[in-house]
C-alpha cells in the first residue's frame, strides 16, 4: 500500500521542538504528523462471509492511507465509537540509536495483538506489513521528534476507531486506522522511583469471556475508578484481582506485575485471557531465562504477594509496559496493610531493565532480532 504525504504547514520550530524534548513528560505533546487509512466494509462479501459461519469476518477495504498534518479529527457526533467503544489501539516507542538511525521493537507483534483485539472487538484487520509501514511513513517525516536523552523515546500510539454514522448496535462499517506519536519520558514522571500500588477491592477491570486480553479502551475506562482510589490515598497504580474466593492477581491499570524470589525466581500471572498479553511482560520472560532466573507463568495470588514480601521470600516487585519500561514496586497496600517490598536496590529489576533498554538503544546486542529499522 503507498501512503501519500501532506505536510504541516504549521510545524513546530527546532527550537519549540527542541524546548518540547528537553523535558517531554509522557503523552502531553504531539508531533507534526499522523497517519490515517480508511476502511469501508464490502456489505456483500461480508453477508457471504456471516452465511459461512465466519460471523466475525470484517469484509472490506482499506484505502487512502496518508500521512497527514496532526490535527482534530472531524467526525459525526453519531459515530460509533462515541456510543459503543468500537476502539483498540497500541503502544510501542522508537529510538534513536548512536549512528542517528530509528528502531522500534518487535512491531510485528504489535501488529498481530491488535489483529486479536480487533477480532475481539468485531473490528477489520489490518494489514500487519501495513501496520509497520504506517509506522515507517510517519518516522520519514516526523524523526527529529524522537529524542535520544537518557529513558527517553518517542512514543507511538497506533490506533482504529469506529467511524460510522449510525446508532444501531451493530460493528461499523467505516473504521479508521490513526498513528500519533509522543515523545516520552519517565511514564509516572520525574526521576525513576520505585512506585506504590493499590489493590482494588472495589472494582474490577475485566472478568471471563469479556475484553480483558483485548487492548481496548474501555478496558482502561474501567482502571480509572480503582486508580482513582488508589491515588487519593497516595498510591502511583493499582492492581486488579480476579475476584475469585482465592484473589489470583491480574494486571496494573495499565502494565504487568511481576515477582523475584529469593531463589531466582521470576513469576508472573499466567496469561487467562483476562489480562493483556504484554509485549514487554513476553520479553521479560525470555530475557530472564537468558539472566538464568527460573521463569514461571502462573496462578499467583494476593496472598502470596503480602506472604512472599512479608517473609522475605519474594525479594523484588516490578511493574512493565510499553509505556512503564520496567518500574520496580516499593510496596503495596490493601485498605490500611502496608507491605514493603525488601529489596531497596531491585538488582534483578535493574538487569533486566538495563538488557532491554540496551537491545532498544542499540547499546547492547539484538540476539532475539527484535528491532526493526524504521528510519
Ligand atoms: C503502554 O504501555 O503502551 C500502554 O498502553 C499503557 C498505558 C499506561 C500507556
Amino acid at each position: 500500500m503507498e501512503f501519500r504525504f501532506e505536510p504541516n504547514q504549521q510545524r513546530l520550530s527546532d527550537a519549540q521542538r527542541a524546548d518540547i524534548l528537553a523535558a517531554p513528560g509522557f503523552g502531553q505533546y504531539f508531533t507534526d504528523h499522523m497517519v490515517t487509512v480508511d476502511w469501508t466494509a464490502d456489505l456483500d462479501g461480508q453477508a457471504k462471509a456471516f452465511e459461512a459461519g465466519e460471523y466475525l469476518k470484517m469484509v472490506g477495504d482499506w484505502s487512502d492511507a496518508r500521512v497527514e498534518p496532526y490535527g482534530p479529527l472531524a467526525m459525526s457526533p453519531a459515530a460509533a465509537v462515541l456510543h459503543y467503544a468500537q476502539e483498540i489501539f497500541e503502544g510501542l516507542k522508537a529510538y534513536r540509536h548512536e549512528d542517528g538511525s530509528i528502531w522500534t521493537f518487535r512491531p510485528y507483534s504489535n501488529a498481530s495483538r491488535m489483529n486479536r483485539s480487533a477480532h475481539r472487538m468485531a473490528m477489520p484487520q489490518l494489514p500487519e506489513d501495513v501496520f509497520v509501514k504506517a509506522l515507517e511513513e510517519l518516522m520519514a517525516q516526523d524523526g527529529a521528534w524522537v529524542p535520544n536523552g537518557e529513558g527517553q523515546s518517542l512514543y507511538l500510539r497506533p490506533f482504529m476507531i469506529a467511524t460510522e454514522e449510525f446508532l444501531g448496535v451493530r460493528p461499523a462499517r467505516n473504521f479508521n486506522f490513526h498513528v500519533i506519536a509522543s515523545p516520552a519520558g519517565n511514564y509516572f514522571g520525574g526521576e525513576p522511583k520505585p512506585v506504590s500500588i493499590w489493590v482494588s477491592r472495589d472494582f474490577a477491570r475485566a472478568g471471563e469471556g469479556g475484553t480483558g486480553s483485548a487492548k481496548f479502551g474501555g478496558n482502561y475506562a474501567a482502571s480509572l475508578a480503582g486508580q482513582l482510589q488508589g491515588a487519593s490515598r497516595g498510591h502511583d497504580q493499582v492492581i486488579f484481582l480476579d475476584r475469585s474466593p482465592d484473589d489470583s492477581l491480574e494486571e496494573l491499570g495499565g502494565m504487568n506485575v511481576f515477582f523475584v524470589t529469593k531463589d531466582n525466581k521470576l513469576m508472573t500471572p499466567r496469561l487467562t485471557g483476562t489480562i493483556l498479553e504484554g509485549i514487554t511482560r513476553d520479553s521479560i520472560l525470555q530475557l530472564g531465562a537468558e539472566q538464568g532466573l527460573e521463569v514461571e507463568e502462573r496462578h499467583i495470588t494476593f496472598d502470596e504477594w503480602k506472604d512472599g514480601v512479608a517473609s522475605g521470600d519474594i525479594q523484588e516487585v516490578f511493574a512493565c509496559g510499553t509505556a512503564a519500561v520496567i518500574t520496580p514496586i516499593g510496596r503495596v497496600a490493601d485498605g490500611e496493610e502496608i507491605y514493603d517490598t525488601p529489596s531497596e536496590d531491585f538488582p534483578v529489576a535493574n538487569a533486566l531493565l538495563k538488557r532491554l533498554v540496551g537491545i532498544q538503544t542499540g547499546a547492547e546486542e539484538d540476539t532475539y532480532g527484535w528491532m526493526h529499522r524504521l528510519a
